[in-house]
């Protein structure tokens, strides 16, 4: 690859020798022959990696290297040091350099720095490059007053250490609250470590929690670091935390009382300085009621609690969303973005989004993918919304049923499914709000087979 090399030294031999080499090499020299020109250069002319003396007349290498840094931060700098001045250049290491040669300088050294900076140039981009991915594919985009107060429940929550439940509904985007929390904290730059608590088996989430040692149970062949101790000095997040088993449950419990883990199979306790985000879509007061989630930990977790709206209460933010989602699919996919008209972006705002900002986010890449023109009207949109977004669920059920009774049931138990999700299958709330007792309630979702799995 083809770079541009300045060398900066006020020593003649030196500058010609490092020409020589590096012109034969194929790459573009510029030569200074101070500190304050090289300055200049480095401004006019970008160049990929700089050679730097570090003793000059004038202003010496140190004071170039640190305005050199404040001129263009991805350049690569090596250091050229002198026998008498190896301190310096460590110094100048700290600083920044990129690596420091010892004079005499020889051909090979000048060159595979070269192609080292190079790389290292190449890396450096490819990291900011994800870095910026990862931002705008975590930003939380809306501006709904519900979303508002979301936000600032986050900004509140952010600088403290205290314990965060996140609620709500399935694909309302309480993991990217829970990650903007760990970003605006002062954990910010350490580790994000989320577990599932869900999708873990149980003979393994402990391990995973907590860790093992060698040999702690059949199988176990390696040491294994736990999440908690990974998240050391970070965040760990416990995602869908209410599907934790009970004993889980206990020493999870023990880890936030006392902030130590034992890894499974060692008697040693380790300290751990992890700040814990817990999220669910559970009812957890309800799983309380039923004995499957501990009150005392609910308690613990619960210590700042936020509750995520659904999007059917913040239709004001559809419009944003489409846009953002559509942005972000073109950038990810290299497509050309397709443009939603006002009354499309109207029947989407209308839809009760069932998967919530999820399903409204794989609504708008089939669009993107399926649509072969510019532009997404209502007949595009119509063709992917789920059916009730179509006709109300009377004119659904009217489609399915042959008679009277079987529409009735139809529609009925839409009605139910409808209102259980508005209500996050709080079953004492349903009951009340459509005037039934619970015990009707119940009896209504074993008659018609509605489990929250599959119909929420
Ligand atoms: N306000 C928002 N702005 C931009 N994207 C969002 C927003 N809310 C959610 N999303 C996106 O929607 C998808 C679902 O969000 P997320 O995974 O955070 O939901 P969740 O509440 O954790 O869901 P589940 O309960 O199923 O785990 C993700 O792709 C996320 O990036
Ligand atoms: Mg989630």
């Amino acid at each position: 690859m083809n770079a541009r090399v300045l060398v900066v030294d006020d020593e003649e031999a030196i500058r010609s020798t490092m020409k020589q080499a590096i012109d034969y090499a194929g790459h573009d020299c510029l030569l200074a022959r101070s500190g304050q020109e090289g300055l200049g250069m480095v401004e006019r002319e970008s160049p990929d990696v700089v050679f730097l003396d570090i003793k000059m007349p004038g202003m010496d290498g140190l004071e170039v290297l640190k305005r050199i840094r404040e001129i263009d931060e991805s350049v690569e700098v090596v250091i050229i040091s002198g026998h008498g001045t190896m301190e310096t250049g460590r110094e100048a290491t700290k600083l920044g350099a990129f690596s420091c040669l010892t004079k005499p300088i020889e051909t090979g050294d000048i060159l595979l720095n070269i192609r080292n900076a190079l790389e290292q140039r190449r890396l450096k981009t490819e990291v900011t490059s994800y870095r910026k991915l990862a931002e705008v594919r975590h930003e939380m985009v809306g501006e709904s007053p519900a979303l508002v107060q979301v936000a600032d429940a986050i900004g509140r929550a952010a600088p403290t250490n205290s314990t965060v439940l996140i609620q709500g509904e399935s694909g309302v985007g309480k993991e990217l609250v829970a990650r903007a929390i760990h970003r605006n904290s002062r954990r910010g730059k350490e580790r994000f470590v989320q577990v599932n608590c869900a999708a873990l088996p149980e003979e393994l989430i402990e391990s995973e929690l907590f860790g093992h040692e060698r040999g702690a149970f059949t199988g176990a062949t390696q040491k294994q670091i736990g999440k908690f101790e990974q998240a050391d000095r970070g965040t760990i997040f416990l995602d869908e935390v209410g599907d934790m088993s009970l004993r889980t449950q206990a020493k999870v419990l023990r880890v936030l009382q006392e902030g130590e883990v034992e890894r499974l199979g060692s008697a040693r306790t380790i300290k751990v300085d992890a700040r814990v985000i817990a999220a669910t879509n559970r009812n957890l007061e309800e799983a309380i009621d039923n004995g499957t989630f501990r009150e005392d930990l609910y308690f613990r977790l619960s210590v700042i609690p936020i509750q995520v709206p659904p999007l059917r209460d913040r239709g004001e933010d559809i419009s944003r969303l489409v846009a953002h989602f559509t942005d972000l699919f073109c950038t990810e996919n290299n497509f050309r973005p397709k443009r939603f008209t006002p009354a499309a972006i109207d029947l989407m705002t209308r839809e009760r989004w069932r998967g919530n900002v999820r399903e409204l986010r794989n609504t708008v890449e089939r669009l993107m993918v399926m649509t072969p023109g510019e532009t997404i009207d209502t007949a595009e949109a119509r063709e992917v919304l789920p059916s009730d977004a179509r006709g109300g669920a009377g004119e659904v059920a009217a489609n399915l049923a042959g008679t009277l009774r079987e529409f009735k049931e139809v529609a009925e138990r839409a009605f139910l499914v409808e209102k259980l999700r508005e209500h996050s299958w709080n079953i004492s709330k349903t009951a009340e709000v459509i005037d039934t007792p619970r015990s009707n309630l119940y009896k209504k979702l074993e008659q018609y087979q509605i489990k929250q799995e599959q119909d929420a």
